[in-house]
């Protein structure tokens, strides 16, 4: 028997220490470091006869590299495709994050019985096999060459698939298998990094495609170590408000692919449902116009989308004013009020500001900002904006409205969907940029303040 080897591993982020300690040092949490049992993997040192003798891989020249079409298979969902860089790559390995009851489980389920002339073993270490069963009746479509598996020790498991020959395995989840030449309890670092590595040893040995499901810890990284999204091809992260309908599968690592990429899901009775045009769901539909209300042009990754921001303002009746935001950085917050102030001269930092991003998504793209101002001035003056109206823009410290990247897609974004104005940086059009011409009128400002005649504040 090999000789039994202990290790201290912290659970949050993999690294290894010979003996115990309160704090980990490298990410500096306190309390994570656990002691692990496992079986000393290699044997010491590199032994060069050997590898020689085995002499299969040889230096190639990068030019002379075969490359063949790469062949991608479509998962039915153009949102996983369009995330995955145009379809799952076989023998690739695939990690999906999420915090618990996002949908994870849902979505590969439905891949899984959407698939309908693959051969798919969707392993589950969570569910029974009668949960499962009700969960893909919910979802209303069947498949008959979708296999169910509730086992959790690896080697079984590939027992099976060496049985069923599936075309796709799906593991829901990597924090619930455990592989048995490891002594450690399922879920904890070493474990993990075992399983995943089998995984993507059988992944690359068979070109099978394994889509792994990763648990996310309170601070939303994935839980085990980092070294577990070194080891996988893709690291898809499936985001949202548990509470709110939308879901975004962002891709945080793609091998094969663009990481800018981003798909939109809309959580129904009847399981995920695409959402093709995201711009007409994520603005209110209303005929009259209400003070506080402003669309702006956004850019998911790579896609144009118009959302709309919503603020009010109200006298403080305490003390300190109340400051909150949803969906939106409270110190971006912050800064653009006192912008405001100083370089609107909005008498604002004595009143209540509560703001919204519609539809539970969280935004990060700066050119948002144009649109916050303008809700917030439209709030503060209780005067509605034109529902017809949508900006684009990053707000500085001194007020000047900067020029925002990929304007001409969000100009086409907001015409297409019918707007008459879009305001936007003079900057994005300096240095001899011609404005296209759109039906859409495009504004161009170079200050906040000048919004506030624009919009007969
Ligand atoms: P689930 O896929 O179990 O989440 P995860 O695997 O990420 O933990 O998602 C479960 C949630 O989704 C649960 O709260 C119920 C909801 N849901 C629907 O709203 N509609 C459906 O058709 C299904 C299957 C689930
Ligand atoms: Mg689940």
């Amino acid at each position: 028997m090999a000789k039994i080897k202990t290790t201290f591993a912290c659970q949050q982020c993999g690294s290894t220490y010979a003996k115990w300690q309160g704090k980990c040092n490298t990410c500096l949490e306190w309390n994570t470091i656990v002691e692990e049992v496992i079986e000393k993997p290699t044997k010491g040192e590199i032994d060069w006869r050997e590898i020689e003798k085995q002499g299969q891989a040889k230096p190639t020249r990068l030019k002379d590299v075969q490359v063949g079409k790469t062949y991608r298979m479509d998962t039915g969902d153009s949102e996983l495709n369009r995330v995955l860089g145009g379809g799952i790559t076989p023998g690739s390995l695939v990690l999906m994050g999420g915090e618990p009851g996002i949908g994870k489980s849902t979505l590969l389920l439905q891949v899984a019985i959407q698939l309908k002339e693959r051969k798919i073993l969707y392993i589950s270490g969570e569910e029974s096999e009668k949960q499962i069963q009700q969960r893909a009746l919910r979802l209303g479509n069947t498949n008959d060459e979708c296999y169910i598996l509730t086992e959790t020790a690896t080697h079984k498991i590939f027992h099976f698939i060496r049985d069923l020959q599936p075309d796709i395995v799906i593991v829901d989840s990597i924090q619930t298998v455990h592989s048995k030449t490891i002594d450690s309890t399922p879920g904890s670092v070493a474990q993990i990094r075992e399983c995943t590595a089998e995984f993507q040893r059988f992944a690359k040995e068979t070109n099978t495609p394994v889509f792994l499901v990763g648990h996310i810890t309170k601070d939303g990284q994935i839980a085990g170590p980092k070294i577990l999204e070194h080891i996988v091809d893709t690291v898809l992260q499936f985001e949202g408000d548990r509470n709110h309908i939308y879901r975004i599968l962002r891709t945080i690592k793609n091998r094969f692919g663009s990481t800018a990429e981003l798909g939109l899901y809309e959580m129904q009775g009847h399981g995920l449902r695409i959402v093709e045009n995201p711009s007409e769901i994520l603005i209110t539909q209303k005929d009259d116009n209400l003070g506080g209300v402003a669309i702006a042009a956004t850019m998911e990754g790579l896609r144009p989308m118009l959302i709309e921001v919503q603020a009010l303002v109200s006298t403080a009746f305490y003390g300190t004013p109340q400051r909150s935001a949803t969906g939106f950085d409270a110190r971006r917050l912050n800064m653009l009020l006192a912008v405001l102030e100083k370089r609107v001269g909005l008498n604002i930092g004595t009143k209540d500001v509560f703001l919204n991003i519609a539809g539970g998504l969280k935004v990060e793209d700066p050119a948002i900002d144009l649109s916050i101002a303008a809700a917030l001035m439209s709030a503060y003056n209780d005067v509605a904006i034109d529902m017809k109206f949508a900006f684009a823009g990053e707000v500085g410290l001194s007020g000047e409205v900067r020029a925002v990247n990929r304007v001409d897609q969000r100009i086409q974004e907001a015409e297409k969907l019918g707007f008459d104005k879009i305001f936007v940086s003079k900057y994005n059009f300096s240095k001899g940029k011609k404005i296209p011409q759109q039906k859409i009128e495009i504004v161009l400002i170079s200050k906040v303040y000048e919004l506030l005649k624009q919009l007969n504040l």
